[in-house]
């Protein structure tokens, strides 16, 4: 009898747990909420990690909600939470909403992997085609490589389509930092590889892809961490980018000769 209680006990506790366990908590914005460029804290805000509405996040709030998410660390936050409450128009303020993040070329950039520029239109809100054009990089893993590859890709769609397009030397490091950081939160902080199928989730439906199997890491993440990963990046975006003008530079003068003499 007393077991037969106990177990029932757990059983109704077990029960507790799981429906307010906030990685099923998923829910998302209503009338009156505010959502921003960023994905990852979008899908945070849509599990309650951060406020529902999107609005008024302290650093507080930011540390825990990071924490609890994604295992951050305090510091990670906390050098995070400088640049996000930068965005908010009110000077010295305490507090940002995730709709400050939109304000252009002040975080939010030109190049994103799934927005279109802000001179094309809303670039705070999901666009198939542009990540489409992102995904297309990327085999059954996205790694250093092929992450670079597509970041790459944009930038030249977008400076195509776009006569205002511009990236301040923080954007850029933005875009680097971005994509270290979405390999690394996903997938394998150390070989820095992710499954694409857990990206592709999270971006289209602003949800933690744990249905597919993903786990909040035992393990914390640091700022070293993920400037160690942006670094890993920044040195395969260089070598892509050389590359690439090196192609355009044989590609464009066809003569060897005229190659050497335009250099
Ligand atoms: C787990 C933590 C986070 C991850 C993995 C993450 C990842 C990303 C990714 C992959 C993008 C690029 C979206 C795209 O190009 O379409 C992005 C955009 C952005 N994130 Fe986050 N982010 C995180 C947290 C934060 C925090 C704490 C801030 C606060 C400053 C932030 C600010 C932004 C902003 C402003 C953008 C827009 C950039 C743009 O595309 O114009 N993110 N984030
Ligand atoms: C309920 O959740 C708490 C904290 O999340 C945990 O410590 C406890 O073991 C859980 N109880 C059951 C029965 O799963
Ligand atoms: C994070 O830690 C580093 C090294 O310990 C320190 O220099 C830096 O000020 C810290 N950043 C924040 C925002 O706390
Ligand atoms: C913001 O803080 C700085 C430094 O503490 C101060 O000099 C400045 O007057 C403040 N600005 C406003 C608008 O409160």
């Amino acid at each position: 009898m007393r077991l037969a209680a106990f177990f029932s006990v757990a059983v109704a506790v077990a029960a507790i747990n799981t429906t307010q366990d906030p990685f099923e908590q998923w829910r998302g914005p209503e009338a009156g909420h505010v959502r921003g460029p960023c994905p990852f804290l979008n899908t945070f805000a849509n599990h309650g990690f951060l406020p529902r509405s999107g609005k008024y996040i302290t650093q507080k709030d930011l540390a825990d909600g990071l924490f609890n998410a994604v295992h951050f660390d305090a510091n990670i936050s906390h050098f995070l939470f400088g640049f996000a409450v930068g965005t908010n128009p009110e000077p010295n303020s305490t507090w940002f909403s995730l709709d400050h993040l939109s304000r252009h070329n002040v975080l939010e950039h030109d190049a994103s992997l799934s927005r279109v520029d802000a001179y094309v239109g809303h670039a705070d809100v999901f666009n198939q085609q542009a990540f489409d054009e992102t995904r297309s990089y990327w085999g059954d893993v996205v790694n250093v490589e092929s992450g670079t590859a597509s970041i790459i890709s944009r930038m030249r769609t977008c400076k195509a389509a776009n006569p205002k397009y511009s990236l301040s030397e923080l954007g850029e490091g933005f875009i680097l930092g971005e994509t270290a950081a979405f390999i690394s939160i996903l997938g394998d902080a150390q070989s820095i590889t992710v499954d694409k199928k857990l990206v592709e989730y999270l971006f289209q439906n602003e949800r933690l892809p744990t249905k597919l199997g993903w786990k909040r890491s035992s393990t914390p993440f640091t700022t070293d961490l993920l400037l160690g990963n942006l670094d890993k990046v920044r040195l395969e975006y260089n070598k892509q980018l050389k590359s690439t003008l090196q192609r355009k530079r044989s590609g464009g003068f066809h003569l060897n000769g005229m190659v050497h003499h335009w250099r």
